[in-house]
């Protein structure tokens, strides 16, 4: 198994998850090891894989590895909509250029590929509608991040449908837990709270999330998978939506601050305003179910989580903070 990003968040969690349930399975990493990255995120299972140091956007790499893989998850891509905004061009060059190598590859060595995307690339919805994502779901990017993920989906679509690729898309809702950077939204305020600082709301801080723990993100991946059809799409959420206002009031509870501690800052340009996941096809097709109901519990695991392990963020922290602060944020 190829593993594409999986020294970020998400992809480490996977193959954190992979190596041990499944002794089967020789697992290889490729990553590029941006500012997200972190070799130390697979510390635990480091002397059972194989890592590759490099770029998905290098054709003749992405070929080599593709060739000796039964099966390809990429996880691969810049994930960060405010760095989008201000400077594109990696997005394209992981989040674009980097699936079409690996889908002609994957042709190429007849490759099992599963593509992982987010919910981003439906747009928004309003705050009052009573709808949520489903598989029908219109295609509708908002940032140059979400047009380059739905740019790869659609790439994607494309090449299972011409060229027989063998692949499935799954596309996640806000995910949360232990060691994801400290620029997204959770760490980034339970790690300034703990830090004496107060956190930071985008605009009106009525913006909604529907938040996942990355544990169940990836045991659903690993049910595609196993059990995915070939072709198809498959929405993965937890049923947890919340406003960032709630959010935050939220941590500040847990960690024991007043309520109104915290600073409004200027809106993010484009900002959706909602994110809500139907998991219906997933939950159906494939049992999946998540672990983590209960937002609050979970929020309660992930303080616990950066309050006790400062050396795993701390680097990121000050070099976040200052990208932030060149952008008003
Ligand atoms: P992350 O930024 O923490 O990790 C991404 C990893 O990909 C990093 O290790 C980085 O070095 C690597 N990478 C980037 N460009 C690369 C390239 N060209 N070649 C090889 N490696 C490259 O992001 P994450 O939050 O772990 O997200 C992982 C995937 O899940 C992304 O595809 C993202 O779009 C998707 N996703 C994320 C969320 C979320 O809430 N974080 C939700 C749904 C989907
Ligand atoms: O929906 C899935 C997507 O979730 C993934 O595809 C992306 O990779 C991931 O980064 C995430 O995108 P968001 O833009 O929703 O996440 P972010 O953590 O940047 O922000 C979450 C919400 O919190 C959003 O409404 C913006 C707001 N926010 C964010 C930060 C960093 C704040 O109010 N204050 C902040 O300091």
């Amino acid at each position: 198994m190829l593993v594409t990003g999986g020294a970020g968040f998400i992809g480490a969690n996977f193959v954190r998850r992979m190596v041990p349930r499944r002794p089967d399975i020789d697992v290889t990493v490729v990553d590029s090891l941006n500012y997200a990255a972190s070799r130390a995120n697979l510390a635990p299972v480091e002397d059972r894989i194989e890592f590759a140091h490099g770029s998905i956007a290098d054709a003749g790499l992405a070929d080599r590895l593709v060739k000796d893989a039964d099966i390809v998850v990429n996880f691969a891509a810049e994930s960060h909509n405010d760095h989008s905004l201000a400077d594109p061009r990696p997005f394209l060059e992981s989040n674009v250029i980097g699936i079409w190598n690996l889908l002609e590859a994957a042709r190429k060595h007849r490759t099992r590929l599963h593509h992982v995307s987010t919910d981003e690339v439906f747009g928004e919805l309003s705050l009052d509608d009573p709808g949520r994502f489903d598989e029908q779901a219109r295609y509708n990017p908002s940032s140059p991040y979400s047009a380059t993920k739905a740019s790869a989906d659609l790439l994607v679509r494309a090449w299972a449908r011409s060229f027989g690729v063998e692949a499935t898309i799954s596309n996640c809702s806000n995910n949360y837990g232990p060691l994801q950077h400290v620029e997204k939204f959770i760490p980034r305020q339970i790690t300034n709270i703990l830090l004496g600082v107060k956190p930071k709301l985008y605009g009106t801080g009525r913006n909604v999330r529907d938040w996942i723990h990355v544990d169940d993100h990836n045991a659903a991946v690993e049910a595609i998978i196993d059990r995915g059809r070939a072709g198809e799409t498959y929405l993965i959420g937890a049923e947890c939506e919340a406003a960032n206002l709630t959010i935050v009031q939220t941590l500040l509870t847990i960690m024991g601050k007043p309520g109104d501690w915290f600073d409004f800052v200027p809106d993010r340009p484009g900002h959706d305003l909602r994110y809500a996941i139907d998991p219906s096809k997933i939950r159906g097709e494939l049992g999946w179910r998540p672990r983590y109901r209960n937002l609050e519990e979970g929020l309660e695991a992930t303080v616990a989580w950066y309050s006790g392990h400062r050396a795993a963020w701390e680097g990121a922290k000050a070099a976040a903070e200052r990208r932030y602060e060149a952008i008003g944020r």
